[in-house]
Order: C-alpha cells, then structure tokens, then sequence
C-alpha cells in the first residue's frame, strides 16, 4: 500500500508517498519551509498543501516534534508554543479532510529503524536517539514501542536537559570538537544505561552521517548503530503510523 508520510519540524514540513510494505520512497520528498510563526493553523494549513500536492485521499500519517497523547499536543520545546494542549491531530483531519495519526517524530523515526533499518533484528531493549535541533527518543521492548518517552529532557549531572547540553545544534552552536561533543552525548548514554540496560543505541538524525567521527569514541558498553534511514526516518514512520489508521491490528 502507498501511504502520504508527512515530517513536521521546525525548519521544514516534509513528505513524500511511501511504500508500507518496503519502507521506501515511491516519490520524491516534497519540502515546504515552516511557516513562522508555526501556529497550529499555519503549520495545518501546510499539511494541507503537501496533501494536494500528491493529490492524496488515504490516512496521514504526521510525525511531529513533541508529546503527543491520544492526538492531542502536550510539549512545545522546539515548536511554538501556541500548540500546547491543542488537539492537532482533529486539527489536521479538519483541515485535510483526510484520517490522520499524529504521533511523536522520534516515535515515528523509531518505529521506522525498527521494521526497515538498523533495529530490524534486535531484540530485548532498544533505545534509538535522533541528534537535531532537540534530542528525541523512542524506546522498544522487543519491537513494541513505548511512546513519548523525551530523554531529550533528562536533567544531566550539571543540571542542563540533555538536548541543552548534547543535542547537534549545540554541538555546531559552541563549535564542539567531535571528542567533546563524544563526551557528552556518552554521558546521557551512560545514564540510560543505567536507567534501562539496554541492548541497543540506534543514532539518529542528520549528524548520523558523521558517525565514524563519534560513536567509535563512545564508552557506554551497549552496541551503538548509527540509523540506516537517515532524514527519511520521520516520513516513513509518519507513513507506518497511518497504515495502523488503514489496517488497525
Ligand atoms: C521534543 C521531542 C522531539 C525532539 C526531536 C524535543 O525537544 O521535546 O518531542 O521528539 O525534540 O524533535
């Protein structure tokens, strides 16, 4: 089945139609810079472009960066803050006339890695970090996911969040060195560890390109793999979480 996945960020709102059964593209990504500021009407009305752009009539699925629990919006770190206790996902059915799930990004580039990526063999616990703007997360036991869980937002030892002191925008802000930038992100490792004693780190995000300048300096003892979907991640997990919407379980 070919389903609309749709990634809204804080740069851009990204989709492109996906193949459900292969996690691949079967178009090209559209991309529609985010409108400022990203009201919830705004960033709606956006969706609503990219839908007719593939003049698509299915289940959307819509990736978004913040807690999202039974549709409705409860974050707005790195979105404005005007979508707070909003029910987005109503709001992006109303606008788009279409069924949509709206879930967690991370929870989404998650659940992507897991079934066509570098999760899609692992077992036991597995925690996967996207490296952005923020830090997002996304835990599974045995391939279920557990949603909305924001180690992103993990106070670290020196009393920062982990996304204020680890994420890749603060890397590229203080011009950290890849050894220093290491550090850190091993010490909100190294404090999952002992939180989760996971079996595995899936890294994600853009930076996950570079990974051979960081993840051999990391010290934690679990296996840590960069993400294999790179920044299609959010759109084919966006596109997973509609085809629930097609084929609930
Ligand atoms: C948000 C998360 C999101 C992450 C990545 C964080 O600031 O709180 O919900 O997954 O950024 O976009």
């Amino acid at each position: 089945m070919e389903l609309l996945g749709i990634d809204i960020g804080g740069s851009g709102i990204k989709g492109a139609m996906v193949d459900s059964e292969t996690g691949e593209l079967r178009t090209d990504r559209e991309r529609i810079p985010t409108p400022q500021p990203a009201t919830p009407e705004a960033v709606a009305d956006v969706v609503a472009q990219l839908v007719n752009h593939f003049d698509y009539r299915g289940p959307l699925g819509c990736a978004f960066p913040a807690i999202v629990q039974n549709g409705i919006v409860h974050t707005a770190a790195n979105i404005d803050p005007s979508w707070l206790n909003t029910p987005g996902q109503a709001l992006l059915a109303q606008w788009t006339s279409l069924p949509v799930a709206l879930l967690n990004d991370a929870d989404a580039a998650g659940l992507a890695e897991m079934k066509f990526g570098a999760g899609r063999d692992a077992s036991g616990v597995t925690i996967m970090l996207t490296l952005g703007t923020g830090i997002g997360s996304a835990l599974f036991l045995e391939g279920e996911l557990l949603p909305n869980t924001e180690f992103g937002h993990l106070y670290m030892a020196n009393g920062l969040i982990s996304e204020a002191y680890a994420s890749d925008r603060v890397r590229d802000e203080e011009g950290l060195k890849w050894k220093v930038w290491a550090a850190r992100l091993d010490e909100l490792l190294r404090h999952l560890d002992r939180l989760f004693s996971p079996d595995l780190y899936i890294l994600g995000g853009g930076v996950s390109k570079k990974h051979k300048k960081f993840i051999p300096q990391l010290t934690t003892e679990v296996p840590v793999v960069p993400a294999q979907l790179r920044n299609e991640a959010g759109i084919v997990g966006a596109a997973m979480a509609a085809l629930k919407l097609a084929q609930p379980s």
